[in-house]
């Protein structure tokens, strides 16, 4: 049995970050991972080059139970912070869109940044080692693979269900469960829907069409509403706004797409003397939408005639057009989990337990969800660096 200060479980985003800070702090800190190499999920984030934050980073941007417990740690380490550090260390960025910063060159150099961090810090990093268990006596000991460490503090930094080829395991939750802390029902998120039989036939031969719109899932107002590209896939819908809505998705729930924001498509057919039939409708649509999307649509709305209040109702369908899922593509497909270790049972300041003093849960496995765009990196940066100020 080894002592040690501190023992982080996952080299993640959010265990690098906590690692380092704790070992900053001259703490004697152990990071482990059962994986062959730390940060895999950086590595293969934002398609290769990590969208490492978002500069409009905030706590409304978040999905939780409780929607005001992010706030503590987001305002301790901000994207401004990870900026500066991914400035020191002289890699490049560049903003894409909506405030998304990506490296220019390669996730790679996000790594490389949080590698050189643990090793100035002191952190010694033990790869290939499974976390099987953890117990409370005097001390908390940790069961690895290969060793069993005793230790003041424990940082549960496992991450969420997404992607299980890659490693993810449920030992963060199982292991909360374990010491009685509660864990909200998790879900995928950011994750492509499937369209009910119906809609597959109707819509899947387009597969690869895409277009601009703003999706909503539900009808609860809270909800966000996301201006952004849809996708037609083979199995049903993806693209930013459709990943987006998602996590707001339960099955049962419709998703509601407005397929022209901001816009009065059929307008020109209300004019006097104008053209009113399928062909002009057809026309009117394909301004906004992909042709072949355009004619689709036009063809399963068909109104029986195409007098002004059929014509009013046709537009407000184009701007709610209501869609009930058959589910999701699930873990395998989807970048994080919702839900996660409730909020309640930990101190949004330090991320510790309230019920087992020097346990802490930090990242994904908490019940705190990102939207799309930088914002997940910054809740492990954000909550990684709170829990290593306190182990
Ligand atoms: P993370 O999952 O990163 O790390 C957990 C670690 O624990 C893993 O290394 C795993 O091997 C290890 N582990 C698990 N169980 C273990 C056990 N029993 N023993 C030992 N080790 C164990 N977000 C964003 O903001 N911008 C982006 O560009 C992207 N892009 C993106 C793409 C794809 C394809 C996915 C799947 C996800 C994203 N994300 C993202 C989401 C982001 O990757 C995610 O939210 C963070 O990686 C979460 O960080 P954590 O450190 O909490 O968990």
């Amino acid at each position: 049995m080894e002592k040690i200060d501190v023992v982080v479980l996952g080299a993640g985003a959010a265990g690098m970050m906590c690692a380092i800070e704790a070992g900053k702090r001259g703490r004697r800190v152990v990071l482990l991972d059962h994986a062959e190499r730390v940060g895999k999920k950086i590595l293969i984030s934002g398609g290769g080059r990590c969208n490492f934050t978002n500069i409009h980073c905030r706590p409304e941007n978040f999905l939780s139970e409780n929607p005001h417990f992010a706030k503590s740690a987001l305002a301790r380490f901000t994207p401004s912070d990870m900026i500066a550090m991914v400035e020191r260390h002289g890699i490049r960025y560049h903003e894409k869109t909506l405030g998304q910063l990506f490296c220019d060159r390669s996730a790679h150099d996000i790594i490389t940044m949080l590698e050189r961090e643990c090793a100035e810090a002191s952190v010694r990093i033990i790869l290939g080692a499974i976390a099987i268990s953890v117990h409370r006596n005097d001390h908390l000991e940790v069961h690895t693979s290969d060793t069993v460490f005793q230790s003041e503090s424990v940082v549960i930094a496992t991450g969420g269900l997404s992607i299980p080829k890659m490693g993810a395991t449920a030992f963060g939750y199982t292991l909360a469960e374990q010491f009685g802390l509660r864990v909200v029902e998790c879900r995928p998120g950011l994750v492509p829907l499937v369209f009910s039989a119906e809609n597959r036939e109707q819509w899947c031969d387009l597969a690869g069409v895409s277009a601009e719109v703003v999706a909503r899932s539900g009808t609860r107002p809270r909800r966000g509403n996301f201006r952004e590209k849809m996708l037609i896939t083979h199995r049903g819908l993806s693209g930013p706004a459709i990943l987006q809505a998602s996590s707001y998705w339960s099955p049962g729930e419709t998703v509601t797409l407005d397929l022209a924001p901001d816009l009065k498509v059929l307008a020109p057919l209300l004019a006097k003397n104008s053209r009113r039939d399928a062909a002009a409708a057809m026309n009117a649509v394909r301004a906004v939408l992909p042709a072949r999307m355009a004619e689709r649509w036009v063809a399963l709305h068909n109104p029986d005639d195409w007098t002004n209040a059929s014509l009013a109702a046709l537009e407000q369908r184009l701007h709610q057009w209501r869609l009930l899922p058959a589910g999701t593509e699930g873990y395998a497909k989807a970048e994080v989990t919702v839900g996660g270790v409730d909020t309640a049972e930990l101190d949004a300041k330090t991320m510790q337990s309230r019920k087992v003093p020097g346990l802490y849960f930090v990242g994904e496995v908490v019940d705190v969800t990102g939207w799309l765009g930088g914002y997940n990196f910054q809740w492990a940066w954000a909550s990684g660096v709170s829990a290593g100020e306190s182990a």
